[in-house]
């Protein structure tokens, strides 16, 4: 529909050209519909190749003539079965896709052990049929590369969602358990899709009241919702539950009476909802409740959870963004130093969740100094797919480009070629307990995601937690081509528009290696000014550390020594002015206002062109975007095109507003050239 509430499952009519390719290859369709995954899967089909083709194949018990599709597993479709196929490398979630003789009938079958496998390969082979890949030779094989990808919904129980610019949550608690909106069997349609295979359901800032009964009994009806596509449920644990919810008088990880307390409401909640996924815990962070309120520490703390969930197969994601309430050094060091120590004394069943960098969330971060320092904890990736630090749901910002770039990062913990997709996927230190989380970016919006090039941040998320390796680019391709159009006049610039959006808010907002410099507790908008308050660590002045002398922040061994966090390799070239990557060259360093750059232009004259070229950039972006309201419905080209526009007037608003205030500090006139702010 053009209010974009399909998502990239819009399967519209294809064009002359490409329907009858999709039509030898669908003729007929041969999908058994005995469970519901299974059932599922065959109306994917059926609402998919249907839409394409304009009505939806016949079905059939076996290929009777050329141009079947068959999908199952072995145990569910005698016609796989017959097949022989080797399945033995694709696990429980992966598939094959090949092209076959069946009877003499050229047929295409979609191959997998078990039901979820067969699921992600019908939306796979539906992804091939949306974007007008060919057809023919098929011989695919898939299955994910880490075990557990997950949503966060950070959405509080009276459908408030923190960080959420999409509108409100679409757990609808108060209609629940008996009301079962269809919006989330579409919300799981949409996940299964792309692979998430699990979500969290409740903010990290925990309420305790989610873990009671009445609760429960709600989470279960939408874990019913969620199973046949694979989905899991899980929920944020508030630390101190047992005193708000449990009558006891601590949350002690070390007290029995704690412990017992814990055990029994696992066994409650496995008793409601057998295959929940587990907890994800916020603690000793931003004033939550912690093992630490015990003078315990967090394995204390995560292994009590660990010990409760053990016996049910759940599991802990323990998170690691920490930071204390005292004048920090620098925050930038805090997980490192809390966690590194307990390398070892977690549970089996814990992992541990790091977010992309070690500040917050910003534009850009150099990769979090916990990538690889953890060799005996699995831990899991956290990106945030709402765009809190990047201009909420109104700037485009492709954050496929963000994510690639992090996954790509080389620790070099065990030499080059240790990157970061290499410590998620287990393969570095020999993990099988692998995962990701995405901060989710979906809200009531009829859109879902408050703005349409958002809803590709989620399925790029949800496709490199599938696979790390794949490319930022090609997935952009795909999601334009299954939204909007698969004509490569329009694909082209659009991808290109996407790829430059990352870059261009970096250089609009925080260049250089700048960050956190927004609003104070908004985080929407220029505020670099910001200082006093009650921590310093909340003020933008703490990150760019400007004096008439310089800027940026001394992360080497004269200050903070947060480099040493990393392996030497990486140390030495972040600790290095002349070899840091100049995208970092502000987050390790305080260099002067002539310091002279890579272009040969002083600082101050580079971060005066970076403000201004990502200005430009988003100039550039709205004029690609005008030039193709041809291939575009009125109502999404207009919301995007209105939405380019205040990004625009934003963007000129961030770059203004920053120079203005860096240059009482540096005292320089702008560089030949570029426009005085206004
Ligand atoms: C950021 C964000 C908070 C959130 C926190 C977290 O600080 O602004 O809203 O609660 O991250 O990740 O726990």
């Amino acid at each position: 529909a053009e209010d974009g509430y399909d998502l990239w499952l819009r399967y519209p009519p294809l064009d002359a050209r490409q329907a009858p390719v999709l039509r030898a290859h669908a003729a007929e369709l041969v999908a058994p519909a005995s469970t519901p995954t299974q059932r599922a899967l065959r109306d994917e089909l059926l609402r998919g190749l249907g839409g394409l083709l304009g009505g939806a194949p016949a079905l059939a018990d076996a290929p009777r003539r050329d141009g079947a599709l068959v999908v199952g597993t072995p145990a569910s479709s005698p016609v796989v079965a017959g097949l022989g196929l080797d399945l033995a490398d694709l696990g429980e979630e992966g598939y094959l896709i090949r092209s076959v003789r069946i009877g003499g009938h050229r047929a295409t079958v979609v191959a997998a052990n078990d039901d979820i496998g067969a699921l992600y390969g019908a939306f796979h082979f539906l992804r091939l049929a949306q974007t007008g890949a060919p057809l023919d030779a098929l011989d695919l094989r898939e299955a994910p590369r880490l075990a557990l990808r997950v949503l966060n919904h950070w959405d509080n129980l009276d459908r408030y969602v923190e960080r959420g610019y999409a509108g409100q949550s679409i757990w609808d608690w108060h209609r629940l358990p008996d009301w079962r909106d269809p919006r989330y069997t579409d919300y799981a349609r949409a996940n299964a899709s792309i692979g998430i295979n699990g979500t969290v359901l409740n903010n990290v800032n925990a309420n305790a009241q989610v873990l009671t009964p009445m609760y429960l009994e709600k989470v279960a009806a939408l874990a019913d919702v969620m199973r046949p596509y694979g989905i899991r449920v899980y929920l944020s644990a508030r630390f101190s539950a047992p005193i708000e919810i449990g009558g006891l008088a601590t949350a002690d990880p070390l007290d029995p009476a704690v412990q017992r307390w814990w055990k029994d409401k696992a066994d409650e909640i496995y008793r409601t909802i057998p295959d929940f996924g587990g907890f994800l815990v916020k603690a000793n962070s931003e004033g939550q409740p912690g093992p630490q309120d015990y003078g315990r520490s967090h394995a204390d703390g995560a292994n009590l959870l660990a010990d409760a969930l053990a016996p049910h197969g759940g599991v802990v994601m323990w998170r690691a963004f920490v930071y204390s309430e005292e004048e920090p050094d620098d925050r930038h060091k805090q997980a490192y130093n809390e966690f590194v120590p307990h390398d070892g004394a977690f549970r089996d069943n814990v992992m541990v969740q790091v977010k992309n960098g070690a500040i917050d969330f910003q534009p850009r971060e150099p990769f979090h100094p916990l990538f690889g320092a953890m060799p005996r904890t699995p831990l899991m990736m956290e990106f945030q797919i709402t765009k809190e630090y990047l201009g909420f749901s109104t700037h485009l910002a492709y954050l496929g480009a963000l994510y690639e770039e992090v996954l790509d990062a080389d620790t070099h913990v065990q030499g080059a070629g240790s990157t970061v997709a290499r410590v998620l996927d287990g393969s570095l230190h020999g993990h099988a307990l692998t995962g990701m989380a995405g901060v989710a970016n979906i809200g009531s919006d009829r859109n879902w995601s408050g703005s349409h090039f958002d809803q590709a941040n989620w399925y790029a998320y949800g496709r490199l937690a599938w696979d790390p390796g794949a490319r930022a680019r090609d997935i952009a391709a795909d999601w334009v081509r299954m939204t909007f159009s698969t004509a490569p006049a329009f694909v082209a610039p659009v991808v290109d528009m996407m790829m430059a959006s990352h870059q261009a808010v970096v250089d609009y907002m925080t260049p250089l290696g700048l960050h956190h410099l927004m609003g104070r507790g908004h985080h929407y908008g220029p505020a670099p000014w910001v200082e006093g308050g009650p921590r310093a660590d909340w003020t933008s002045v703490y990150y760019h550390r400007a004096t008439a002398e310089g800027i940026g922040f001394d992360r080497t061994a004269t200050g903070s020594d947060a480099v040493a966090q990393y392996a030497p390799a990486v140390a030495e070239v972040f600790g290095d002015v002349t070899r840091v990557p100049e995208d970092f060259l502000l987050w390790f360093h305080h260099v002067p206002w002539d310091y002279r750059t890579q272009s040969g232009r002083p600082l101050w004259d580079e971060l005066v062109h970076r403000y201004t070229r990502g200005v430009d950039a988003v100039r550039g972006m709205r004029a690609t975007w005008d030039g193709l309201a041809s291939y575009v419905d009125a109502a999404r080209h207009a919301q995007v095109a209105t939405f380019l526009g205040i990004q625009e007037k934003e963007a000129q608003w961030w770059r203004d507003a920053s120079i203005a205030y860096f240059q009482t500090f540096s005292g320089r006139p702008l560089p030949e050239g570029y426009a005085a702010p206004a």
